[in-house]
């Protein structure tokens, strides 16, 4: 059977580092209450000149290093962002341009905090169906642009960032054989209300701010990821215990914690970034399985699953054989 598998990947981040504690100068919160209540200590934000496609293109630049490959060999890039550079062209394009790329096709995908899922999904599909070798898969997000900076509940809580993954085809003998072995991808335009932005190309002719029910979205994302965790490893044949790595969306660690519990995975089978990164949206995923590929942690050969929640609602999980 054909598989999309897994070649390298790579991350980027800006250069600017914002502790709590430099929050807590500009808005009513403090180190105490963002590490309690979400596990974040600090994270990155993007200065004058770093966009998305610029973080971008950097995260793929690594990924094509990591898998041993230049953009020559590339025949299709997804990037999944809710911050593009600009309305159009697509972020995809002008990534695919930076690296020096031309012809093949590059598009967005919009499903915030889950773009990454989706993008990863689509791209599963146009390889097992003939229509690329070898794909980017991109998550980058300039989240810090669109933060309300005056809204303590939700300013804490975001990062910038990206991560790139590189998929390839592979012939692949054994059911148990390297690859992407199931993904599963809902959405729910029902829960739009609980987090979205408030202005819009044809609503405002703005760009909007985000705004977010937070602990609804929490209460949700639980629910929902377990469920579909449960489905993924049900349609692979996968129990939760063969589980080597989960790679979740790193919005809140009581979230990861939660989901993990309800599942009977243990936390140290649990790749957390969040600590370090917050909530990065699309590129929360990549940067979270960057660093746990880079620290050793991910090996050839482990069982890995990604999973992310968000605005939509929209949410989803893939399990990849490395
Ligand atoms: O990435 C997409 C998915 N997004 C998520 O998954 C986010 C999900 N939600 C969450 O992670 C959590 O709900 C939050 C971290 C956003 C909030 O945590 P919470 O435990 O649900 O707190 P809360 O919103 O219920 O607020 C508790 C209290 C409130 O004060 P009162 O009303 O109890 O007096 C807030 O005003 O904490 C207050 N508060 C803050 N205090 C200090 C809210 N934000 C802050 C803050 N610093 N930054």
């Amino acid at each position: 059977m054909i598989r999309s598998v897994f070649k390298g990947v790579g991350s980027a981040l800006p250069s600017k580092l914002v502790t709590n504690d430099d929050l807590a100068k500009q808005v009513d919160t403090s180190d105490e209450w963002i590490r309690e209540r979400t596990g974040i200590s600090q994270r990155y934000i993007a200065g004058e000149g770093e966009t998305t496609s610029s973080l971008a293109i950097k995260a793929a630049q690594a990924a094509l290093d990591d898998a041993g490959m230049t953009i020559e060999d590339i025949d299709l890039l997804v990037l999944a962002t809710a911050t593009p550079d600009v309305t159009f062209p697509s972020t995809a394009t002008i990534v695919q341009k930076g690296l020096g790329g031309a012809g093949f096709a590059a598009f967005d995908v919009a499903a915030v905090c889950s773009g990454f899922l989706y993008a990863l999904g689509t791209v599963d599909s146009m390889i097992k169906n003939g229509l690329a070798t070898n794909a980017l898969v991109i998550g980058a997000e300039t989240l810090s642009r669109i933060v309300d900076w005056e809204d303590r509940a939700t300013c804490v809580l975001f990062g910038d960032g990206a991560g790139a993954m590189v998929l390839g085809t592979q012939e692949v003998d054994a059911e148990d054989g390297p690859g992407i072995l199931a993904t599963k991808l809902h959405a729910d335009g029902e829960h739009k209300d609980l987090l979205y932005t408030d202005g819009g190309p044809s609503t405002t002719g703005t760009v909007g701010l985000l705004r977010m029910k937070g602990r609804e979205v929490f209460r949700h994302a639980v629910v929902n990821l377990a469920q579909v965790l449960r489905d993924v490893l049900e349609e692979s044949g996968h129990s939760a215990e063969e589980i080597d790595w989960v790679v979740p969306h790193q919005a809140n660690f009581r979230i990861l914690d939660a989901t993990a519990r309800k599942l009977g995975l243990p936390m140290d089978r649990v790749v957390v970034t969040v600590d370090q990164h917050a909530n990065t949206s699309a590129a929360s995923v990549p940067l979270a399985f960057d660093t746990a590929w880079k620290d050793g942690r991910i090996k050839r050969g482990d069982l890995v699953m990604l999973e992310a929640m968000g605005g939509g609602f929209t949410w989803g999980a893939s399990l990849l054989r490395v």
